[in-house]
């Protein structure tokens, strides 16, 4: 059956192209709209506006579907590699073992920074949030890459090798630097996520994580890798539009990326958990805060601007909060309380009318605590994982030589009127 559409302002009747996905969703052309009409769309929070077509993830909010080029993130959580995510995100197929292995050794042997980076992170106060220094940092990688953007290695180009390599020397840095703890170099020997817990915690107590540990790290990064329009994605896209470079596309997703709606939230959990042990324990209190109009209290960890049933990630969080919390023979009370919180939820009306369910940032802070890391190191933690999706994207804006993106407004300020001189003000 061919979709028509067609819109009607004022007396004009405008005929819509319409534009159908692979997975069937429909879109409405309006690209000629103003033109035609003089109008333009009113869709604040984009809720109902497609800015894009793109191959790289398919989600369905009212299903629970994520895939990644198509593989369910079910088949690929725990069953494959973060970095072998990473290929199929950057190059759309999953990679051969020769593939792998090209890149994998060169992901080893590009993971040292450049002496500037490490000065701009050991330049920042030790208290600055993690997030505000990772930004910096790779902003401060255009200096010096910017000439090789077009350069291939090991099948990736240049720049997305050297960020998936150096992304996580640089979060170690950072957590070093704030914790006045000499930084521990990147060793070959070690894969890539084991590599990252030891420039982590080599010399601390929260050293030897085992590799069931570094597979339950790697297992997260694969449900954050990436996530179609989300706001850092979009402002990956929307600053790569520009045609400015990918350091200051990724630094600028760093920053989004960071708002307690969003990546912020996973540390913004545990801080309302705390809240609740405070109080107690009383999930009670927490949930009437939650739906007190009055109050600013949210249910960070809840809700989502697509997912109108459960989040598919959240589930196989909650499962590797057992498992990595029994692994280490931890107890956290935060669990319990989170789990609580979430039946209650389940059960009260006003989440179920608007549609409230845990989000992936809901059980992940719980991890994350157990693992060592601390509160301000969690939103890092989620942007190592979604680095590959946030280039995917920005490849398949750029390489499409897509528009800069500048969306429109309706002003509704002061109408036009003179400058008073200020004697007469
Ligand atoms: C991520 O987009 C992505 O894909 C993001 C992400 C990714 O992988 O990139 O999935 C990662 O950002 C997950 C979301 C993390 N954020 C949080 O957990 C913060 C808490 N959640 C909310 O602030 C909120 O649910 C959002 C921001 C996630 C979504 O907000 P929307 O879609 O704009 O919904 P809304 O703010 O308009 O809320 C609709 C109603 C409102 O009530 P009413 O005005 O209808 O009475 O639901 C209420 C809201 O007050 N509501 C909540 C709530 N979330 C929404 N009430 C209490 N607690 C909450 N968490």
């Amino acid at each position: 059956m061919s979709i028509t559409a067609e819109i009607r302002v004022g007396d004009k009747t405008l005929p819509l192209p319409v534009i159908v996905g692979s997975e069937q969703e429909v879109g409405v052309d309006i690209q000629a709209l103003r033109d035609k009409t003089g109008a333009v769309t009113f869709d604040p929070g984009y809720g109902n506006t497609g800015a894009c077509e793109s191959a790289v993830t398919f989600l369905d909010g009212e299903l629970g579907i994520l895939r990644y080029r198509g593989y369910p993130i079910e088949q690929l959580a725990g069953k494959v590699s973060f970095l072998e995510v990473a290929w199929l995100l950057l190059k759309g197929e999953l990679p051969n073992a020769a593939e792998l292995a090209t890149f994998t050794a060169a992901e080893k042997a590009n993971r040292g920074l450049p002496a500037h980076v490490t000065a701009i992170i050991n330049a920042f106060p030790k208290d600055a949030h993690p997030m505000a220094v990772l930004s910096a940092a790779v902003l401060s990688l255009s200096s010096t890459y910017h000439a090789e953007t077009a350069a291939t290695h090991a099948g990736l180009n240049f720049n997305e090798l050297r960020l998936m390599a150096q992304l996580p020397t640089i979060a170690a840095a950072i957590y070093r630097h704030g914790a006045g703890l000499a930084p521990v170099a990147p060793d070959a020997k070690l894969d890539y996520t084991a590599n990252f817990l030891n420039m982590m915690f080599a010399g601390t107590a929260r050293s030897g994580h085992d590799a069931d540990i570094a597979n339950a790290l790697d297992l997260l990064l694969i449900l954050h890798a990436d996530h179609e329009q989300n706001c850092s994605t979009s402002t990956v896209r929307l600053v790569g539009s520009a045609q400015a470079d990918l350091y200051a596309s990724i630094a600028a997703g760093i920053t989004a990326l960071w708002g307690p709606l969003h990546g912020g939230a996973n540390q913004a959990v545990i801080e309302m958990l705390d809240g609740i042990v405070a109080h107690g324990g009383d999930v009670g209190w927490a949930v009437a805060q939650a739906k007190d109009k009055d109050s600013s209290f949210r249910l960070m960890g809840f809700g989502h601007r697509v997912y109108k049933n459960f989040d598919p990630r959240a589930t196989l969080i909650k499962v590797q909060a057992d498992v990595v919390l029994g692994k280490l023979g931890k107890n956290d009370p935060q669990l319990a309380i989170a789990k609580g919180l979430e039946e209650a939820a389940l059960k009260d009306e006003y989440f179920v009318a608007r549609k409230l369910y845990p989000n992936v940032d809901f059980y992940s802070g719980i991890i994350y605590r157990a693992l060592g890391f601390p509160y301000g190191m969690f939103t890092v933690l989620f942007a190592l994982g979604r680095l590959p999706g946030w280039m995917a994207h920005w490849n398949e804006h750029n390489a499409g030589k897509a528009k800069i993106g500048r969306p429109r407004q309706i002003y509704t300020g002061k109408n036009a009127r003179d400058v008073v001189e200020l004697s007469k003000r």
